[in-house]
């Protein structure tokens, strides 16, 4: 198939695009710089260079491109987040969940593709009522805080647009929390200093629950989902959803650092409000029953406990050493 990347040199690209490469696809992929269209064509990708943003530029580059299957992989999260300022650190994240999606959208309908893939989150936009691990027909969050309602409006559109399009084929994959190369928790990751230096600590009794994927796992979930997916949602995590106060410390062993400090509900709300106490205490897991079933993919990687020793370089050769992007997990 010919598939449009776009997103194609970020964290999910950057594994994606040269496992559809090697599964026989032709891939253009997308970006607004010239300078990375050298390590594109490298990888195997025709590159393709536009802002998602800009209307024109997108439907240009499509007609370029004139592909089967357009994959939508923008985002433009920090390296590093901080609760307190989420809601701005994801302005330009809604941008591209919003704006970006109408425009690959309308460009893909007009040329005749035939499915869309798009990026989302399974983790704390599911809502904080009833059982620890959420499935696709669970609802979303109606409550969040005030900081995080925008970026779940901006997710709740795209999920919209990209699950009710007619004429192509609209699949949204539900991601959990990244980890491996080029992300947060992998080699030079931004989390590990901080896990380090006992800089994260557990908030009250850790109780948030966090559902991760190898960003190789999620890239071969992608593939599945471009091949045979149909349209609708699809969480893809591993099999381990877990409560922070067990995957931190694990997370810290692994890096020989000491334990993670405690601190009570009402101090963390001072340092890290109350979205960062949600993350911390309330946050619900996701399963991947339906993606196991319906796209007949499995995590190679099905718990983040030998997950992250892999990516951290702890149980064998290290991954990746090339990449030196660090990203979050959230
Ligand atoms: N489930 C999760 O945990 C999750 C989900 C999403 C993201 N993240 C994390 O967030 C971090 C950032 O992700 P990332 O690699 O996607 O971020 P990134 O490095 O900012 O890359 C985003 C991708 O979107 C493209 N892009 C951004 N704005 C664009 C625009 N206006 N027009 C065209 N292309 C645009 C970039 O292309 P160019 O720069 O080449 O133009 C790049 O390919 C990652 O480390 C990832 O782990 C995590």
């Amino acid at each position: 198939m010919r598939i449009l990347v776009a997103g194609a040199t970020g964290a999910i690209g950057r594994r994606l695009v040269p496992m559809l490469v090697g599964a026989g696809h032709e891939v253009v992929g997308l970006t607004r710089s010239p300078g990375k269209a050298p390590a594109l064509r490298v990888a195997g990708a025709e590159p393709v260079v536009a802002d998602a943003l800009d209307a024109g530029a997108v439907m240009a580059a499509m007609r370029k491109a004139a592909p089967e299957v357009v994959v939508h992989e923008l985002t433009a999260i920090p390296a590093m987040l901080d609760f307190r300022k989420i809601g701005q650190q994801f302005a330009l994240t809604n941008r591209l969940r919003t704006e970006g999606t109408d425009h690959l959208i309308a460009a893909a309908l007009e040329l005749g593709a035939r499915r869309f893939v798009a990026q989302s989150y399974a983790g704390w936009p599911y809502a904080r009522t009833g059982g620890p691990v959420k499935t696709e027909e669970d609802p979303l969050d109606t409550r969040p805080p005030a900081s995080l309602r925008g970026i779940l409006e901006a997710i709740r559109y795209l999920e919209k647009t990209v699950t009710a399009a007619s004429g192509i084929e609209g699949i949204v994959l539900r991601y959990g929390g990244f980890y491996g190369p080029g992300n947060a928790i992998g080699e030079r990751g931004a989390l590990l200093d901080q896990v380090r230096q006992r800089r994260i600590p557990i908030v009250g009794h850790g109780t948030g629950i966090w559902s991760f994927i190898h960003i190789d796992d999620a890239a071969r979930a992608t593939l599945a989902a471009i091949e045979c997916g149909k349209q609708g949602i699809y969480n893809i995590v591993d099999d381990d959803p877990a409560r922070v106060s067990t995957w931190l410390p694990v997370l810290a062993s692994i890096l020989e650092a000491k334990p993670p400090r405690h601190v009570p509900v009402w101090l963390a709300r001072l340092l890290i409000g109350e979205q960062g106490i949600m993350f911390m205490t309330d946050v619900r897991g996701a399963s991947n029953a339906k993606a196991k079933r319906e796209l007949g993919w499995e995590p190679h990687w099905a718990s983040w406990r030998e997950g992250f020793a892999q990516a951290l370089g702890e149980d064998g050769p290290a991954v990746d050493r090339g990449v030196e992007r660090a990203a979050s997990v959230v």
